[in-house]
């Protein structure tokens, strides 16, 4: 079992004589973890402290009263057992890519759409800069993934905006529900609360991220475990409500391939002997996993992958039964 200590990359190390032992960290933590957390990663502390302002402001004032007659007065009611198809949760989502629609949100004023807007260019270079230095580490030339990702429009791109309030009974119901993530590479901006965010069969415990002012926390989706032929895995998290406090605020931005990007395993990294093991993962145009995903989100992957598998074989067979 690896190190239970969550790896930490100091991003600005890539630009001196540590570079080789930070790269050696980011592959550690993509083959064992499936998750790691940035800092020092080039987005200026004032701009995330706004946003985090904004967030919670907007919260208060736009989201608090519907939370209370959606979920919170309603989950709860006369239940015993752990709640099994919902989640205490408050979110809003804004698309940057292809096209935006933060102008169209309801409810962001002048001062949160502008600080947005700045976050999510920021941001998506970071996720740009980051799949290349995944690139690296796997051997695959400079600009595979992204390029991978592009399909005919460019990338998706957007950020679900969450607030998990405290919770009476957090015994009974999560914040999220355990899942991985169906997309390409997620950055997080969250409060400096303790997240309980990983919780794996792999671990006989949760891991905790270490709450780090001004970090970002990344993890990789599912059409990567996918490209990299399960080098990488998308590791199972969960958000656990809090009893306590004033709630916790998670800003979680997805870079993933555009909706007719074609995704397979990366032809140099399969392994000679894939095939006859079957150990070759599906391939597939991004958006039916994504139609697939959005109703088998909270049960396991391999399903899913199983499910793409077949109807992979399902297309192949068409040229062969006209040939
Ligand atoms: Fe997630």
């Amino acid at each position: 079992m690896e190190s239970l200590s969550f790896p930490v990359i100091n991003l600005e190390k890539l630009n001196g004589e540590e570079r080789a032992a930070t790269m050696e960290k980011i592959k550690d933590a993509c083959e064992n973890w499936g998750f790691f957390e940035l800092v020092n990663h080039g987005i200026p502390i004032e701009e995330l402290d706004t946003l985090e302002r904004k967030t919670k402001e907007h919260y208060r004032k736009c989201m608090e009263q519907r939370f209370k007659e959606l979920v919170a007065s309603k989950a709860l009611e006369g239940v015993q057992t752990e709640i099994k198809d919902m989640d205490w949760e408050s979110t809003f989502y804004v698309r940057h890519l292809p096209q935006t629609n933060l102008k169209c949100t309801p409810d962001l004023d002048d001062e949160y759409r502008k600080v947005m807007k700045e976050f999510a260019s920021k941001l998506e270079k970071l996720a740009e800069e980051l799949l290349d230095l995944l690139c690296e580490n796997l051997g695959l030339e400079k600009g595979y993934l992204k390029k991978t990702f592009y399909g005919s429009k460019g990338p998706t791109f957007g950020t679900k905006v969450s607030h998990y309030p405290p919770c009476p009974q957090p015994d009974l119901i999560k914040g999220l529900r355990a899942h991985t993530d169906a997309d390409g590479i997620i950055l997080l901006f969250q409060d400096d609360k303790v997240s309980g965010l990983p919780a794996s069969e792999r671990w006989a415990v949760d891991i905790d991220v270490p709450p780090m002012r001004h970090s970002i926390v990344v993890n990789l989706g599912d059409q990567l475990e996918v490209i990299t032929n399960g080098k990488y895995k998308s590791v199972e998290h969960r958000v656990v409500a809090q009893r306590d406090g004033n709630g916790r605020m998670s800003i979680a931005s997805f870079y993933n391939p555009g909706s007719d990007a074609v995704i397979y395993p990366a032809p140099p990294l399969l392994e000679p002997e894939a095939e006859e093991k079957k150990q070759v993962y599906p391939k597939f145009v991004c958006e039916d996993y994504m139609k697939l995903y959005a109703r088998l989100k909270f049960q396991a992957k391999e399903p899913r992958f199983e499910a793409m598998k077949a109807v992979e074989t399902t297309v192949n067979l068409g040229p062969i039964a006209t040939a």
